[in-house]
């Protein structure tokens, strides 16, 4: 295939990704945009398997068909609830493609490459193996805190601030001893050690969060993957890979600010790792007594309210509630009651998880709110039903200030007449805090599984 055909081939997969992304920012248009992005793949790889740089089509070939086979194994098996840890250890397999690629070209003796052009290939080689490996190491221990092989709580080292700022001099310092070095054909020493720095840096950073600060992480590494891969694609000289990788690199970055402030917290102490802790001080006990209400008694409740706001959490995904949710709110609707969605920028373990699953069961579009929209409204609310969620609903992150969760806006249900929530025990949600909205005068709680007891309020509903 012609130079020129190649080129155009990975313009047109350019635009189809910028097109996919756009389409996945809406959810009426999320399925659009995948197809857009998969057509993209399509091409690009085609593309690349059919330019004139490569030759080695045995090696390619079955290089595509082992990722392939691993890749679509590993998405067919994957729980919903698992997928966060999918993508962190996905976002790991980009930064080590760039840690090899970097040391490959490094190696390379065949490049013809000569005075300044050669200086500026081994910035991209030293930039690509560092971003490469802090997104390496860094993923694999986002994918051991997301999926519980590593203890969420932060590990925070003494002066762990000047230790990350010392490391980045020591980093300055090593490039500049590469690049002198590599003129004269050298320059191992610094760049391996530059990668074990790197590698320590991305565990450091990562260890030091804490848990429910790991949404932000996720977003903040597939930044982090999306630099490393422009970083690649310098390496490379293959233009799409730089704009794939910089429409990653930045979409990745603005989701992350996004969850920052959805989260309250500050977005340069996010990019400078080591955030997430607590003030120090002891989080306020949860002192008080449940209510505890029955299916039959919340189908009344639901009968006799006129306004209905339901929050759904993580749990309605483990429960696979979401089918029964839209059966009962459509029971409603019919009834003639007005019933929304509350959903919170963090609900769930990804971002979009609650819009997600609502979509899948069918729920219409135009009742799913997002918090800002709703949060006002929540006095006006008669019954609010809180499926499987905690920490979102938690009162504590406005009112107490050593929470873990301080600052982080939350849906404030316990404002509505009425609070129904669903559990299936008194544990705490992800970020590990008690909640003291299940102890409060007019909250419920309908004790078990939310699949279960959904159907039963169902069936009560429709006696
Ligand atoms: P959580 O705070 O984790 O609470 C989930 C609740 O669901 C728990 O109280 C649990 O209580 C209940 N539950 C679990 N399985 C259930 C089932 N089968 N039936 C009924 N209830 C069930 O969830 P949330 O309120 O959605 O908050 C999300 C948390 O995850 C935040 O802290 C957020 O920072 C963090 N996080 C979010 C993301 C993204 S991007 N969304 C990614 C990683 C982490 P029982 O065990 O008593 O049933």
């Amino acid at each position: 295939m012609s130079q020129s055909l190649v080129s155009m081939a990975y313009l047109g997969a350019a635009i189809l990704f910028i097109l996919s992304l756009s389409g996945l920012s809406n959810q009426e248009t999320a399925r659009r945009g995948n197809y857009f992005g998969m057509a993209g793949m399509v091409i690009a790889i085609l593309a690349t398997i059919f330019s004139a740089s490569v030759t080695a089509y045995a090696i390619l070939i079955t290089a595509l068909l082992i990722g392939g086979l691993v890749g679509a194994k590993a998405a067919a098996k994957v729980e919903m609830t698992q997928m966060p840890e999918l993508v962190a250890i996905m976002h790991s397999l980009v930064g080590l493609a760039a840690v090899l690629v970097g040391y490959a070209n490094f190696m390379d003796s065949s490049s013809p490459l000569e005075g300044i052009e050669k200086s500026i290939h081994e910035v991209e080689i030293y930039i690509g193996i560092l971003i490469g490996a802090i997104t390496f190491s860094g993923s694999v221990i986002a994918f051991g805190k997301l999926s519980g092989r590593i203890d969420g709580k932060p590990y925070l080292m003494p002066g762990r601030h000047w230790l990350n700022l010392s490391l980045l001099v020591f980093v300055i310092l090593l490039g500049n001893a590469f690049l002198s070095q590599a003129e004269s054909g050298g320059g191992t020493f610094p760049l391996l050690l530059m990668t074990l720095i790197a590698l320590a840096f991305g565990v450091h950073m990562v260890m030091a969060i804490g848990g429910a600060d790991m949404p932000v992480v996720v977003s903040m590494l597939n930044s982090y993957s999306g630099w490393a891969a422009a970083a690649t694609g310098f390496m490379l000289s293959n233009d799409l890979l730089i704009v794939t990788g910089a429409l990653v690199g930045s979409s990745g970055a603005i989701l992350s600010y996004i969850m920052c402030r959805a989260m309250n917290r500050n977005f340069i102490s996010v990019i400078a790792g080591g955030f997430g802790t607590s003030s120090g001080g002891e989080s306020a006990a949860i002192e008080g007594e449940v209510t505890p209400v029955s299916a039959d008694e919340t189908a009344q409740l639901l009968l006799a309210a006129k306004n209905i706001m339901i929050v759904p959490g993580y749990g309605m995904a483990v429960a696979q509630a979401q089918h029964t949710v839209f059966e009962i709110t459509k029971f409603l609707r019919n009834q003639g009651k007005t019933v929304r969605f509350g959903i919170h920028p963090v609900a769930g373990r990804m971002p979009g998880h609650m819009n997600v699953l609502l979509a899948e069961a069918k729920v219409p579009y135009d009742i799913v709110f997002e918090m800002e929209e709703v949060n006002e409204d929540f006095g006006h609310v008669d019954v609010s039903i809180v499926i499987g969620a905690n920490d979102i609903v938690n009162p504590s992150a406005l009112t107490d200030p050593n929470s873990p969760i301080a600052g982080m806006p939350v849906l404030e249900v316990w404002k509505s007449h009425t609070t129904i929530a669903m559990k299936r025990s008194m544990a705490s949600g992800y970020a590990g805090v008690g909640n003291p909205l299940f102890v409060m005068e007019n909250t419920r709680i309908l004790c078990g599984d939310a699949n279960e007891t959904l159907q039963a309020v169902h069936k009560a509903l429709n006696a």
